[in-house]
């Protein structure tokens, strides 16, 4: 095996003297040679975008749902144990001719568990909402050009166990809800008019966490097309190292697989372009991958002062990675990368690109109002967006790896990532579940820690220890550059504990040791990883224990955690730490410490469910927002009549210098500012305007009000974007609220409103951020909770024009939202296929030369009399003219005497048609033929027999499918 690497030059604009150097020296003789081979990768780069050597396909759209569990028949029999064991034989519900044509037809990303009503028998921490197994299922056809191609499903999260059956094979068993799988499925898939079956048992009672984690296939499944000798899924890694000032190097490496029956010599070819699809420099090199064997090829691109990848300015570049075999290209793969340096230091924190920043961070699980875990990917950057508004630079994914598509969402809008794994084992499979993290994320300039785990009882011993230890090497094989990290509640100052095996230490809660830690171990490298765990329900001011209530001055908290404002002091006073990381930026379900039912969604986050901002959301941004003046007052100032003359507390949340405050134009009094404690005036309450006046070195620089509103008099829908893309998965969420005649918004107002949607869209989920609610997160109605409610819509696939929203209130006025739809084509995905009831498992009789008996029973015990046989694939009669195909199929969940007819392609030779021991059909004539039989559906079992009559020495038999049809296809 030998890779030659061939001399490579960096090229950049700036340097066109070395440049023609360069070129002069490595490459070319002449300068037309050079513009030919630019000219050729810049359009390798734009054939890249869209392949022809590979195709992924999404595989969201079409799949059949059953909630509950189907148990495969009990096996006593001799004959079906056999056949049990053998490939391609699965029973039940995972048998490819199992009849799924009664199930619910949807689409992914789905999560059963947020259609389910609340129960206070279920399980807090899941957010009392049932769980339970259910079944998916989905048909497919390949074309017989996709023969010989590399075929591979993948599943990018399935919550929460899984077994996957793909025709009618066990192919993949999955214990962890949050990672990938991916199956090769060239070898038993088929091609051609007979359909590919996939069949998933969910088993969702199964629960890997304390938060809500949803149930089903939450995240997107795929079909990958790819030819025989390939890059490997996950299989670059080009992530750029600084070599020294201005000089950076991205070593690639690309790892590839060949399927075929031969070995493969190709050409690698790796090219960076820059952010204007410049083609920056290139490397290439040979490698030979032996037939179904494995091979990587080592390139490096050596980069002159690129553009930083920043938290202010993410400037990503493009690796375009391309394999060539002789003059044909067979596979091309595009990597995003960020050129970015990341140093954490034992006394003053954390750096990126030299450049000290304080981690401004919050950890968050992955549920959103209305769609539980199955977040459309337009929310992950709704919601990325609005942590960004508050000042968040760092994010936290606990504590299990995120959607791939989170990932992308924080490179493009340059938020720093922890990305956590989520079991602490070291046995194989759970080895497994750490690499594929580190091998699917490590591209990802947005990552700059790796967390092995959270809070384990573990951290203070031995074994804690010796288990971190194997895990830091394990992820260290894969990506060295970046430092390991375990989020520590306890066990610190234990003798051996795991600070001793990780890169930077990780606190969670420890306020009261981070200086005796830090005096003890001068010389590691600490963060918090987990503080604060403050409670506050949106919009509300008063506790009211016995409605579950915390009012949002920042005053509660968990006893182990902080208010926000002590937790942040603590640690932005401390330049040793490197920053925190805030539980939560946003609510979750389940975990609603401190109370329990009825009681089902945290109280922990800096925003609701919805992503509507609670106090805490400006407090941040105050402290958070360090380029901008930040001025917002709590409460709100529509109080009731008695509270008049009673002193309610007013809260200023801003980084000026000073904030001065005016009711109805009276001073009540002005402030210097507390950066870390705010400030606060206890207001004789009056209805009217409540304003706050902002200074900087003496002057005026920011203003906020709030006044008290009239009655609500209309409804009003708000937009996040201007307009919504009509590719059938655009996601966005709208914001209802109800104005008084002023058009102000009624902060106090419940009311409950009633949607309409245009039926080029659809509403997915409601939300209101109310933690105590109960009201269903699915259909077309919800209240407001304290002023605000979110309807989050989706465009269907092809669509155009607008989506028209409207929102109705008995006795306000209606809202209409008018969307504009951008034209947009839907990915490709794998077209939908409602399958019939192909029959396959069939066998075949020894020949005779007398006509048998077409209702003959195969003794159980006799397995090799009847050989397993195959539809469309005729049989040489070479040792009788008679021949019966056997096969037994069961119907279950058809209404009784549904009609339907059995049609058998391409029948050759003469033949007899028996159904359950009756004659259903003959065919007269030798020649193929397709034969359609009358056939009604009840559920039962069935055997079908056919008895063919063919020629000595000639082809006869199966020439085509034999499917049931019934009119539920
Ligand atoms: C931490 C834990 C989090 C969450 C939080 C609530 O101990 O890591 O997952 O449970 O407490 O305060």
């Amino acid at each position: 095996m030998c890779f030659q690497k061939k001399k490579t030059c960096s090229l950049h604009a700036h340097l066109k003297t070395s440049l023609v150097m360069c070129m002069e020296r490595f490459f070319f003789k002449s300068r037309i040679a050079w513009l030919i081979m630019l000219l050729s990768i810049s359009y390798q780069w734009v054939a890249a975008q869209n392949s022809p050597v590979r195709e992924r396909l999404l595989l969201d759209n079409g799949w059949r749902f059953y909630l509950g569990d189907i148990t495969p028949p009990v096996i006593k029999g001799h004959n079906e144990s056999y056949n049990n064991a053998k490939a391609g034989k699965a029973w039940g519900a995972a048998a490819p001719e199992y009849n799924d044509n009664q199930w619910r037809l949807l689409n992914l990303p789905h999560d059963w568990a947020v259609e389910q009503g609340f129960d206070s028998t279920e399980n807090l921490s899941q957010g009392y909402r049932k769980r339970g197994i259910g079944w998916y299922r989905r048909h497919f056809k390949l074309s017989p050009a996709d023969k010989g191609k590399h075929l591979e499903l993948q599943f990018d999260g399935i919550a929460t166990y899984c077994s996957v059956w793909f025709n009618g094979n066990l192919v993949h068993r999955n214990w962890c809800g949050y990672t990938s799988f991916y199956i090769d499925i060239t070898s038993m898939a088929k091609f051609g008019e007979e359909t590919n079956s996939i069949a998933i048992r969910v088993d969702a009672n199964a629960m890997e966490g304390w938060w809500y984690e949803g149930a089903g296939m939450y995240r997107h499944t795929w079909l990958l097309k790819r030819n025989p000798v390939h890059i490997t899924t996950n299989g670059v890694f080009a992530h750029p190292v600084k070599l020294q000032p201005q000089k950076w190097q991205i070593p690639v490496s690309v790892a590839l697989q060949n399927i075929g029956q031969l070995p493969q010599n190709v050409k690698v070819t790796t090219a960076l372009y820059s952010p204007k699809n410049e083609l920056v420099t290139s490397a290439t090199t040979q490698a030979t991958v032996a037939s179904l064997d494995k091979q990587t090829a080592q390139l490096n691109l050596l980069v002159n002062n690129p553009l930083l990848w920043s938290i202010h300015q993410p400037t990503l570049y493009k690796v375009v990675t391309t394999v060539e075999n002789g003059s044909q290209k067979i596979d091309t793969l595009v990597t995003k990368c960020g050129f970015r340096t990341t140093r954490f230091t034992a006394d003053s924190g954390f750096f990126l690109n030299d450049e000290p920043v304080k981690l401004q961070g919050v950890c968050n699980h992955q549920d959103h109002a209305g769609v539980g875990v199955a977040v459309p990917d337009a929310l992950w950057a709704f919601r990325l967006k609005k942590l960004k508004e508050m000042g968040v630079n760092a994010y936290r994914c606990s504590h299990n790896p995120p959607a791939a598509e989170f990932l992308e969402a924080c490179d493009s809008l340059g938020i720093m990532v922890m990305d956590e794994n989520r079991n602490f084992n070291v046995s194989p499979e759970y080895v497994q579940q750490l690499e594929w993290m580190v091998l699917r994320d490590r591209n990802h300039p947005s990552i700059i820690l790796w967390s092995v785990f959270n809070e384990e009882p573990m951290q203070g011993t031995e074994q804690g220890y010796e288990m971190v230890r194997r895990m830091s090497a394990i992820v260290k094989k894969l990506d060295t550059t970046r430092p390991i990290t375990a989020a520590m509640n306890g066990g610190l100052f234990s003798p051996i504990n795991v600070s001793k095996a990780v890169d930077v230490v990780g606190f969670n809660y420890q306020i009261g040791s981070y200086d005796r830690f830090h005096k003890e171990n001068p010389t590691l490298k600490l963060t918090s990883s987990e503080d604060v765990s403050a409670f506050q329900v949106r919009g509300e001011y008063v506790n009211n224990p016995a409605k579950h209530i915390l009012n949002s001055y920042d005053t509660e908290r968990a006893p182990w955690g902080s208010t926000h404002r002590v937790g942040w002091k603590a640690i932005a006073e401390r330049p040793y730490l490197a920053g925190g990381f805030v539980w939560t930026g946003f609510d979750y379900r389940g975990e609603p410490t401190p109370y329990k039912w009825p009681s089902a969604g945290s109280f922990f986050g800096i925003m609701d469910l919805c992503g509507f901002p609670k106090m805490a959301f400006w407090l941040h941004q105050a402290q958070w927002l360090h380029n901008q003046p930040v001025l917002q007052l709590v409460p709100h100032w529509n109080w009731p009549t008695d509270s008049i003359g009673k002193n309610i507390k007013v809260m200023a949340l801003s980084n000026v210098d000073s904030v001065t405050l005016w009711l109805n134009g009276k001073l009540i009094g002005g402030q210097k500012v507390d950066k870390y404690e705010m400030n606060t005036w206890q207001v004789p309450y009056k209805p009217g305007k409540l304003e706050a006046i902002g200074y900087k070195l003496g002057k005026q620089i920011a203003k906020y009000q709030v006044s008290t509103t009239g009655n609500p008099v209309a409804v009003q829908l708000v937009a996040d974007r201007p307009n919504v893309a009509g590719d059938g998965e655009d996601a966005m969420p709208v914001t209802v609220k109800v104005v008084d005649a002023q058009g102000r918004e009624v902060p106090t107002a419940n009311h409950s409103v009633v949607f309409e949607i245009s039926n080029n869209a659809n509403i997915i989920g409601l939300g209101n951020g109310d933690p105590n609610s109960h009201e269903p997160e699915k259909g077309n109605q919800r209240s407001l909770f304290n002023g605000l409610a979110q309807v989050i819509i989706q465009t269907k696939p092809n669509t155009d024009g607008e989506v028209v929203l409207k929102a109705n209130v008995a006795g306000l006025q209606s809202a209409t939202l008018r969307l504009p739809i951008r034209k947009s084509e839907s990915r490709p995905s794998v077209p939908v296929v409602f399958s019939p009831m192909f029959l396959s498992q069939w066998r075949i009789s020894p020949f005779s030369n007398a006509k048998p008996n077409a209702t003959v029973t195969i003794s159980d015990n006799d397995m090799n009399s009847w050989l397993p046989a195959k539809t469309a694939e005729l049989v040489t009669f070479n040792d009788g003219n008679y021949a019966l195909f056997n096969t037994k199929f069961t119907l279950s969940n058809y209404a009784a005497n549904t009609k339907g007819k059995i049609v058998a392609k391409k029948i050759t030779g003469k033949a007899e048609f028996w159904l359950n021991n009756q004659l259903i059909g003959t065919k007269n004539t030798a020649q193929p033929a397709d034969i359609v039989l009358p056939f009604t559906a009840n559920n039962g079992n069935y055997t079908l027999t056919i008895l063919i009559e063919g020629e000595m020495g000639k082809k006869a038999g199966l020439g085509g499918t034999v499917a049931v049809h019934t009119q539920t296809d």
